[in-house]
């Protein structure tokens, strides 16, 4: 059955306020749930402080039906909330028998990637006054309906990308603006997109043939209903997309289109008819994750000429959307616009690094008054776009682009006095922007931009401090479970389109165990185990049925992927990471997640089986990778971050251990040298091990490798590589060089957690830490994260020698604060001495630092500096 859950937040002026209890209401209609009658469910009073992800528990949900709800709390200060506002959410269609919708295709010459864009259409008569419309649509390719005339919704590239065999996501719009009394008309442009077009060297990998599914549900305001539904009365013919393809772009014949096609007078006596296909309606879903929307939009900051002679356009912003352009030109003017990253050292438009990937428009003009153009079914990454056959001038005011993106809320923000790191945080953002695109991608311009599991997986926690990614992960987890092999491997990209032979690899195939971990502490959900758990079990057994005496030392592996190796590294410290070393660490991280998931869960036995499996993969990477004395068999800064991150040396070696990676540090001249896997753990382990002055000498490193570097370079978003462009401003190779893959940015996550202090202790921030750490010459540094309880948020500022705390604790949550060289300090908060206030309590010194324990409000704290 299907069980939504509830939550809600309180909001509170006072200090120190929790929930007590809460009610919850649901019913059909909400003007009678306002007067307390019809309730369908109530949860009656619950003692309790629970206010997110609470289960509704009334009689089982039906398909297309809105329900209604309310909810009233008391807090701990024995005020009682009136109801709330009434909210409501809406079933789609639960059942496979809920379609009478038929499988529809085009009967076009050419069933195979890249013919020009089918479009379908049907005409239908409405009777009745009208009183509500629904539309539960979905294809196979991307599509874009239209009903008489108008696009429905504002949703891109829908049905979005799943594991489509097993789980195609259909989409429902409420269209009940779009529909008549009378004459109505639909037509829906059908494109090649993930379904069929082509996908890193393959094409058609999931079918030759695009398809619709269609079912519009009108009830009319005498409660009669009548149901619209693709059927063999459909027709098809082609229009103005000649060829469209997510790598390729889209080529646009303005003369070809077909004026009026969605609208009931057209003429279409000369279109095709469509054939039914008898397809299953299993792999149906409701759509999961947040659409695809269009976002931030930008003028052009300059259009100029290069030294070649091109004609370019810069946004100012590496971002991931299209253009849109005004041309007014002669029938037949053909207009190409290329788009790129960035631009070589002499300046010229460089395309290079996009490698297959034309990425490429050419519109063709009709010829009429101005003509206003934005491709349909595709996307681009880019910052520049080249401009060939515009009629006339080209100028800033002919053209834009739009950033599209997940519609995730934005969640969180960091800040300090450094601008060099505030660009760092930007870079952050954009990278992000640019690649959650319903998956999770590497990258969004090369041929690729596939749905990488080791990237997302590096990315992840720095990803949830930002926007709340919580739905989008949801459903990727889900086609990471459907899309893993029968033995547990986990394939190297989500939804896998590669091949079912994948070597399952260290680090990209632990998504399937880290993310969902860290989803449960961001966010608090439980569930997010529950659903992923037989996956999260089925991998770690998987390494072990591989593993011999306990080594998980055979099989193919990313490794440290593009670690910095400088071109004279005589020195055997070295860069190079020993695979299995790094395995074995992932083997056992992966377990010790698996652990911590089964005793949430009460999964008892399987908590003592994987505690045992745990101790043995531990005392094997002794055996193996350890010498008596605690030195590692590899050197390198990746293999000692891992080594102590995961807890794989005795306690009496780690200390050592922590020093030898401080001097590998120093060795390299304060820089790092480590890959995709070492990275997110560096200067988290580095602070763990009380070296936060050696992961701030790394943050605020300028030359290369380091994270400023890029930005010192005028990145906008993060590189792939620590050195993508070279101080001589030469590129390294073209094979692999995006300047918009995140995964380095998963350095956001330390900024958060450690520069402005603000982390989980409970998940889902039920219970706050914060602990800021400056550093860094810093004088200032703050983060702000919107919870399931309200905006938490750390802010600290040294001025003349006093330290400044700003601190947000959301109602119902209780915090611990960690003052930096506070132990022996006056402390006040808004002004008053600490020791005089009720509503915070000492818990202890740690070293320099004081504890305290505070609850729900604003707290400003102030104290001098020794
Ligand atoms: C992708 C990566 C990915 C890697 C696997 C690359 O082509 O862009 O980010 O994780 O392959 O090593």
């Amino acid at each position: 059955m299907t069980i939504p859950r509830f939550s809600w937040k309180l909001v509170s002026a006072q200090q120190g306020i929790m929930q007590t209890s809460y009610s919850i209401r649901v019913g059909l209609d909400s003007k009678a749930l306002l007067k307390g009658q019809n309730i369908l469910w109530q949860s009656g009073k619950v003692i309790s402080d629970q206010s997110v992800f609470v289960p509704y528990a009334g009689s089982a949900l039906t398909s297309r039906q809105r329900y209604y709800w309310q909810v009233k709390v008391s807090d701990s200060n024995g005020n009682s909330s009136a109801w709330s506002e009434v909210k409501f959410w809406e079933t789609g269609l639960f059942h496979h028998s809920d379609w009478s919708a038929k499988w529809i295709e085009p009967t076009l010459p050419g069933d195979s990637t890249g013919q020009p864009s089918p479009l379908l259409r049907h005409t239908f008569e409405l009777r009745n006054t009208i009183q509500s419309a629904r539309l539960y649509i979905t294809s196979h390719g991307l599509y874009e309906a239209h009903l008489n005339g108008k696009r429905v919704g504002n949703q891109y590239l829908t049905p979005g990308w799943t594991s489509y065999a097993t789980r195609l996501q259909y989409q429902t719009y409420d269209v009940t603006s779009l529909v008549n009394n009378g004459s109505n008309a639909v037509g829906v442009l059908l494109g090649d997109g993930w379904y069929r077009g082509w996908l890193s060297g393959k094409k058609n990998i999931y079918g030759k043939n695009l398809g619709l599914l269609f079912q519009l549900e009108i009830k009319y305001a005498d409660g009669s209903t009548e149901i619209i539904l693709s059927n063999d009365q459909w027709k098809c013919s082609t229009g103005a997309i000649t060829r469209s393809g997510i790598y390729y772009g889209e080529t646009y014949d303005a003369r070809l289109e077909k004026r009026g096609w969605t609208q009931s007078g057209f003429n279409d006596s000369d279109w095709l008819p469509v054939r039914t296909r008898d397809i299953g309606k299993e792999n149906l879903i409701a759509a999961y994750a947040p659409p695809v929307l269009k976002h931030e939009e930008f003028e052009a900051v300059k259009v100029f000429k290069t030294p070649k002679g091109e004609t370019v356009v810069d946004f100012g912003q590496n971002l991931v959307g299209w253009i849109t352009l005004k041309v007014k030109g002669k029938s037949g003017d053909k207009i190409i616009i290329l788009h790129a990253e960035v631009l070589d050292k002499e300046g010229n438009f460089y395309t290079e690094n996009l490698r297959a990937a034309e990425a490429e428009i050419q519109y063709i003009v009709k010829g009429d008054a101005e003509e206003v153009y934005e491709p349909h079914l595709t996307f681009f990454g880019f910052r520049y776009v080249k401009v060939e056959g515009y009629p006339g001038e080209l100028k800033n005011e002919n053209i834009m682009a739009t950033a599209v993106y997940s519609d995730m809320a934005p969640t969180g923000n960091f800040s300090s006095s450094n601008s060099l790191l505030n660009q760092l945080q930007h870079n952050i953002q954009w990278g992000q922007k640019g690649n959650f695109i319903d998956v999770p991608t590497d990258c969004p311009q090369r041929d690729e931009r596939l749905g990488w599991t080791g990237d997302a997986q590096v990315f992840f926690r720095t990803a949830a401090y930002n926007m709340n990614a919580a739905t989008f992960f949801t459903k990727w987890l889900k086609d990471l479970a459907t899309d893993q092999a029968e033995d547990g491997r986990v394939p190297p990209v989500v939804p896998n389109m590669v091949n079912k032979d994948f070597g399952a690899s260290a680090g990209w195939a632990d998504a399937a165990t880290i993310i969902p971990w860290n989803m449960y502490m961001a966010f608090g959900d439980k569930r997010i185990l529950e659903q992923q758990y037989e996956s999260m079990k089925a991998w770690v057994n998987y390494i072990d049925k591989t593993s011999k005496t306990d080594l998980w030392n055979s099989g193919f592996h990313f490794g440290d992927w593009l670690f910095y190796k400088p071109v004279h590294d005589d020195d055997d410290r070295s860069t190079v990471t020993d695979k299995y070393l790094i395995a074995q660490c992932f083997w056992a991280h992966s377990t010790q997640l698996l652990l911590k998931s089964a005793k949430v869960l009460g999964k008892t036995e399987d908590a003592s089986r994987y505690a045992e499996m745990l101790k043995q993969i531990k005392d094997a990477f002794q055996k193996e990778y350890l010498t008596a004395n605690g030195r590692l068999v590899t050197g390198t800064q990746t293999a000692y971050v891992l080594a102590l991150n995961f807890d794989m040396l005795p306690e009496n070696l780690r200390a050592q251990a922590a020093e030898r990676l401080v001097q590998n540090v120093k060795d390299y001249g304060n820089h790092l040298t480590t890959g995709f896997l070492g990275t997110p753990y560096l200067c988290e382990v580095l602070t763990r091990f009380g070296f936060v002055d050696v992961a701030y000498s790394l943050l605020m490193q300028e030359t290369y490798p380091s994270w400023l570097y890029p930005v010192k370079m005028g990145a906008t978003t993060i590189w792939e590589r620590w050195d993508g462009i070279k101080p001589d401003s030469t590129f390294q190779t073209p094979d692999m060089n995006s300047f918009n893959h995140y995964a380095y940015g998963a350095i956001g996550d330390w900024m958060y957690r450690t520069v402005a202090g603000l982390q989980e202790v409970v998940p889902g921030y039920k219970e706050i830490l914060i602990a800021p750490k400056p550093g860094g010459k810093l004088s200032n540094a703050s983060a702000e994260l919107e919870t399931g309880y309200g905006l938490a948020k750390s802010s600290w500022e040294i001025q003349d020698g006093m330290f400044k705390l700003s601190v947000q604790i959301p109602t119902n949550t209780t915090a611990t604060l960690v003052l930096p060289k506070a132990a022996s300090a006056n402390i006040t908060e808004h002004g008053i001495d600490i020791g005089k206030l009720k509503t915070i309590t000492s818990s202890g010194k740690d070293g320099n630092d004081l504890k305290i324990k505070v609850g729900s409000g604003s707290y400003q704290f102030e104290y001098a500096l020794k």
